[in-house]
């Protein structure tokens, strides 16, 4: 994809179709489309049967500089509104200009319809729904790739505006970069994309401004990663586990933390999942993929920030060596913990991840993971759970969301809770004695027994992650969700202020 942004009328367009953004009784856009363009849709738009709530989009044909041209109307939502209205618009209007075979087109900048001088994030948000919706996943598809929209022009009357798209727009083709490859690897089937797999992927697609470590089985319990080496142990695909880190900020000590969940599949192991709980399962590397993703956007982006990355990879699956319920195992904070539920194998490999995340004394940890189909029946799946052990985090992570459009809720660290994960045989069990309720709540107070103390979030994704139906914006299957969010949100305020 290509973005670019031009001073210049519509009407002097060079792409395949032009897109003019409208609204009830929009005044003359003559000095944005040109004369010839606004004639025609003064008169379109005036006609008796012309609807402005019918849909979204309409089109018609011109001729224009002795070419026939494609002009599409946007409805746009009279009163400036939230990012999201925007998003589902560019989502849409990808929708429809890739059904409709076109490669390239114009758009009239929002900014211009609603006459906006400062905030330009309507174009950032159009621009981001069009970038979402461009996303398909064909690489097990015998039939080769529908022809794909390529080239974006926003046209503007403002310079700033140019400026600042010319400013931002790497970063956004950055951003969709990796959102993209996230949602390949989280869409890879599973018997492709194994441990081993994921670790070569990391080791041979990643920005050569990070450092890559890959441990394999051995190194994982010479290491003490015991829990890791337990769910890895019923797979025939070994465990792996990766290290990144980025140093942005040679100088300086500070650092950030990211541990990502990497369960490859999840059987449930001899907890075994219901047939139909099976189906997403493949997707239970989605925290992994987002951590990978984070990692080489920073490092695209060269952040000025120092940021580690720890990811478990595992296939939990039943097998003659799996782990059973009942097993005692020691993690590598020392802690040891009973294993009642197999099935609860998340919160076990990132035990060990959160704990060694712990060894740079980061400013700040945050794991990302599909960890808990509580937090589905919670919030549903528009809607991320998260928590953290700093009450002015939270409040920072909402601002992000908000921002971005990804939506998160807080839950509490509930502490009458606390107990419920004490074992009777060990130091903890990885299920509650309240079973399924409140289940996100006690997988969290869970892995707060790694982190000691030091900031945390933690963002449970089992719902956005993966999508069963089609969401207006992400599509179906693999979201990518969190990249964004966390990625935002680490810029904002990790990153040292050049
Ligand atoms: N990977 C699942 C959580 C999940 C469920 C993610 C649905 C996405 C969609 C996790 O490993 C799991 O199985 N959790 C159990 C925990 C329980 C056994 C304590 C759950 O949520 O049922
Ligand atoms: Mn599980
Ligand atoms: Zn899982």
């Amino acid at each position: 994809m290509k973005i670019s942004c031009h001073k210049k009328l519509a009407l002097d367009s060079r792409k395949d179709a032009i897109v003019i953004p409208i609204y009830k009784n929009i005044p003359s856009l003559v000095g944005i489309a040109g004369r010839e363009i606004d004639d025609e849709l003064q008169k379109i738009i005036s006609a008796a049967y012309f609807r402005f709530d019918d849909k979204e989009l309409c089109s018609f044909y011109m001729e224009l500089n002795k070419k026939l041209k494609k002009i599409y109307l946007l409805n746009l939502p009279k009163e400036p509104a939230s990012g999201d209205v925007y998003r589902e618009l560019g989502a849409k209007l990808a929708h429809t200009l890739s059904a409709d075979k076109i490669g390239s087109f114009s758009l009239v900048a929002l900014e211009d319809i609603y006459n906006e001088k400062k905030d330009y994030g309507y174009s950032t948000s159009f621009l981001e729904g069009v970038l979402f919706a461009l996303y398909s996943f064909d690489s097990f598809k015998t039939k080769p790739q529908a022809q794909r929209l390529e080239d974006v022009e926003i046209i503007t009357t403002q310079a700033k505006l140019k400026a600042y798209i010319d400013a931002n727009s790497a970063e956004w083709l950055d951003t969709f970069k990796y959102v993209y490859t996230a949602r390949d690897l989280v869409n890879t089937p599973p018997n492709v994309l194994n441990p081993a797999y994921f670790a070569d992927f990391v080791a041979a697609n990643c920005d050569p401004k990070l450092k890559v470590t890959i441990w394999n089985e051995e190194d994982i319990n010479k290491e003490g990663l015991l829990l890791v080496a337990a769910v890895g142990n019923g797979s025939h695909n070994r465990p792996r586990f990766i290290k990144l880190s980025y140093i942005g900020e040679p100088k300086e000590p500070k650092n950030v933390a990211i541990v990502g969940k990497g369960v490859t599949f999840d059987s449930g192991g001899s907890n075994l999942k219901p047939s139909a709980s099976m189906d997403t399962m493949k997707a239970d590397m989605s925290g992994a993929a987002a951590a990978y993703a984070i990692m080489n956007l920073a490092a695209a982006r060269e952040l000025p920030i120092n940021i580690h990355a720890y990811i478990p990879l595992v296939e939990n699956i039943i097998g003659g060596n799996a782990m059973r319920p009942g097993d005692i195992i020691k993690s590598y904070s020392g802690k040891t913990v009973e294993v009642l539920n197999t099935d609860a194998e998340g919160r076990l490999i990132l035990a060990d991840a959160l704990y060694m995340a712990t060894k740079t004394s980061p400013e700040i940890i945050i794991d990302i993971a599909t960890l808990t189909g509580a937090a589905i029946i919670a919030l549903g799946d528009d809607c991320a759970a998260f928590f953290s052990n700093r009450k002015f985090l939270s409040k920072q992570l909402a601002d992000i969301s908000a921002k971005v459009g990804e939506a998160v809720w807080e839950l509490p660290l509930f502490e009458a809770y606390a107990d419920k994960i004490k074992s009777k045989n060990a130091d903890l069990q990885n299920r509650s004695t309240l079973g399924r309720s409140g289940g996100t709540i006690s997988a969290a107070l869970f892995l707060r027994e790694f982190v000691e103390n030091y900031p945390w979030i933690h963002l449970d994704i089992a719902g956005p992650a993966y999508l069963e139906r089609k969401h207006p914006v992400f599509g179906s299957n693999a979201t990518g969700f969190g990249i964004r969010l966390l990625y935002q949100f680490i810029k904002t305020h990790y990153a040292s202020k050049a």
